[in-house]
């Protein structure tokens, strides 16, 4: 299809991210009760364009497609969003808008795609805003403010504005970090042995979440463990920091699954109570410890807030692990789907 003569496309590539300190629990206007660090996926990604050109009508006008339908859902989120922020987003108020999106994993596979879809649309709105004549400063400061819509609009969706690992929220560890943006670590933060680790990402099933994350930040709200939860999670990204840079994978296992479990643990001791795991995926999780005893290989795990689990190893140990998978792992997973991830080098602008 032609683009009309006034039309223009901006067109961004942004991947999902996957925390190993979970952020769970949030105040004020999305701000994190404790910093979170993550490292951005390389083939789960959102795909967002966003058509624009002056508006017959002189006021801002948005379509919305998802996967090639309109998706009013979606439409009324991000029309939302931009009107939560008047002055911010002033440069897109004559303009007609039409976006695009759609996500390299299907809706049913349960991997969160607001952290993707979220993280395009503020990089599509950065690039419009430096479009339309918007000074974002530095490149550095531009990436900032993206970042800065990204968490408003879907908190974690904020640290995929970076390729590699990502730390959001203030923590005096890392000179520059903030509560209202993520940052990149360096990459002298970050040992060889980390910066190519690889994700597969298992679905155990792909149902609806069973909690809207926004009522499961909610359950943090009063829960008797709060504040020991927030220390514990400060404790655990100094740890992981640490640990990052000097390549220990003993300390990094033992971290990354203490994280992982106590989100659960919260989810399930808070009230209401879920328990978003299913059977299968502690068959997988005891598996796994068995595999990782019997042969010495560092393999662990992380979870989201959902069943599925994304197994974490060094690249080294790809063959054996895929031949593990392969050999005792499908079996639990829904239709015997799985995806091999990894850290990447963050979002792709297409001109
Ligand atoms: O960004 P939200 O509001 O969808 O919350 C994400 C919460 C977790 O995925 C469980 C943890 C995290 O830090 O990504």
């Amino acid at each position: 299809m032609a683009l009309h003569p006034q039309e223009h496309i901006i067109y961004w590539r942004v991947p999902s991210n996957i925390a190993l300190v979970k952020y769970w629990g949030k105040h004020g206007v999305q701000l994190p009760q404790n910093p979170s660090l993550s490292f951005t996926l390389r083939q789960s990604y959102t795909d967002m364009q966003i058509l624009y050109r002056p508006s017959e009508s002189g006021n801002r006008t948005i379509d919305f497609y998802f996967e090639g339908k309109p998706n009013e859902k979606f439409k009324a989120k991000i029309v939302q969003f931009l009107e939560s922020l008047p002055d911010d987003f002033a440069f897109t108020k004559g303009l007609q808008l039409t976006i695009k999106s759609l996500n390299s994993f299907p809706h049913s596979a349960g991997i969160a795609s607001s952290a993707s879809s979220m993280g395009a649309l503020a990089m599509c709105l950065a690039t419009l805003a430096q479009k339309q004549g918007v000074f974002l400063g530095s490149p550095e400061q531009a990436l900032q403010k993206a970042s800065n819509w990204a968490r408003l609009a879907s908190g974690s969706a904020c640290r995929s504005v970076y390729g590699g690992y990502t730390v959001w929220g203030a923590t005096h560890e890392l000179p520059g970090s903030s509560d209202l943006f993520a940052i990149p670590l360096e990459t002298q933060q970050v040992h060889p042995y980390f910066a190519t680790f690889c994700d597969t990402i298992l679905i155990i099933s792909g149902e609806e979440k069973a909690v809207s994350s926004r009522a499961g930040h909610a359950l943090m709200n009063g829960h008797p463990f709060a504040t020991v939860r927030y220390e514990q999670a400060r404790r655990n990204l100094s740890r992981l920091l640490d640990v990052l840079k000097n390549g220990d994978i003993e300390d990094f296992i033992q971290i990354v699954e203490n994280e992982a479990l106590t989100l659960h643990g919260l989810m399930m001791n808070s009230n209401p109570s879920f328990i978003l795991m299913k059977p299968a995926t502690l068959a997988v999780i005891e598996e796994l410890r068995t595999f990782r005893r019997d042969t010495g290989i560092p393999l662990t795990f992380t979870l989201d807030a959902g069943p599925n689990i994304h197994l974490l190893y060094p690249l080294a140990y790809q063959v054996e692990i895929h031949a593990f998978i392969t050999d005792r792992l499908v079996r639990y997973c829904q239709e015997n789907r799985y995806i091999h991830d990894g850290v990447g080098t963050g979002p792709q602008l297409f001109n």
